[in-house]
């Protein structure tokens, strides 16, 4: 029996993202008491935010932690479950908040200091990091934009690119035209992420206690 590699997934919104890497990591563990890779929590910094009645429907944990005082009390709550959970890895989709160094650190601490904290972004970075980034695209009429899953650092989109995939913009396309088809490659996008996880294609340094 392998170790199952333990996954957090953090997510502010609707968290279509997070709820498409749930079913597919339900679709991959073909023996659910010995997965390969394991939905351990969804974490929302917004506790009304759709994601968590979601994954409650599922029965996943869910954890919620309003900001409610300073970045560094937030961000240690989090830590807190984190280490409970023995999280190896840290999933961003739709999480509207720039870790901070500190944060990071700590991570890679329990990691042998490796950065085992990913996002997934709708453009081909470094082009329109930050919010909005399908509306300025669309409205610059680009001929195409897309999709980056990348590392997370203390910057806003900044960090090493994993995989990027293009998304065309068709002439006729609606903004939700296409922002559809980019939430899709997302999604896409993810999944191949998690399979190379499970395949050990990407290493995994497991949570270690330092
Ligand atoms: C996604 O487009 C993600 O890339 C961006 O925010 C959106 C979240 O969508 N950062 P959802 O909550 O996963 O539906």
């Amino acid at each position: 029996m392998s170790t199952a590699i333990r996954l957090a997934v953090f997510a502010s919104g609707q968290g279509t993202n997070a709820i498409s890497i749930l079913n597919h990591l339900a679709s991959m563990n073909r023996e659910p008491q010995n997965p390969k890779v394991k939905l351990e929590f969804i974490f929302s910094d917004n506790p009304t935010a759709p994601v968590l009645e979601k994954a409650k429907a599922h029965k996943v944990q869910t954890y919620a932690v309003a900001k409610v005082s300073t970045k560094q009390a937030h961000e240690l709550a989090i830590l807190r479950a984190l280490r409970k959970h023995q999280i190896d890895w840290i999933c961003l989709a739709g999480y509207m908040r720039i870790l901070s160094a500190d944060f990071l650190n700590q991570f890679k601490a329990w990691h042998e200091g490796r950065s085992q904290v990913v996002n997934i972004h709708p453009s081909l970075l470094p082009l329109y990091p930050g919010i909005e980034s399908i509306e300025r695209a669309f409205q610059d009429q680009v001929s195409e934009s897309g999709v980056t899953l990348h590392y997370v650092d203390e910057g806003v989109d900044t960090g090493k690119v994993i995989y990027q995939e293009k998304v065309r913009r068709e002439n006729l396309d609606t903004l939700g035209d296409f922002k559809q088809r980019i939430h899709i490659q997302e999604y896409e996008v993810y999944k191949k992420f998690l399979n190379c996880l499970a395949a050990h294609q990407i290493e995994t340094a497991y949570f270690k206690e330092v």
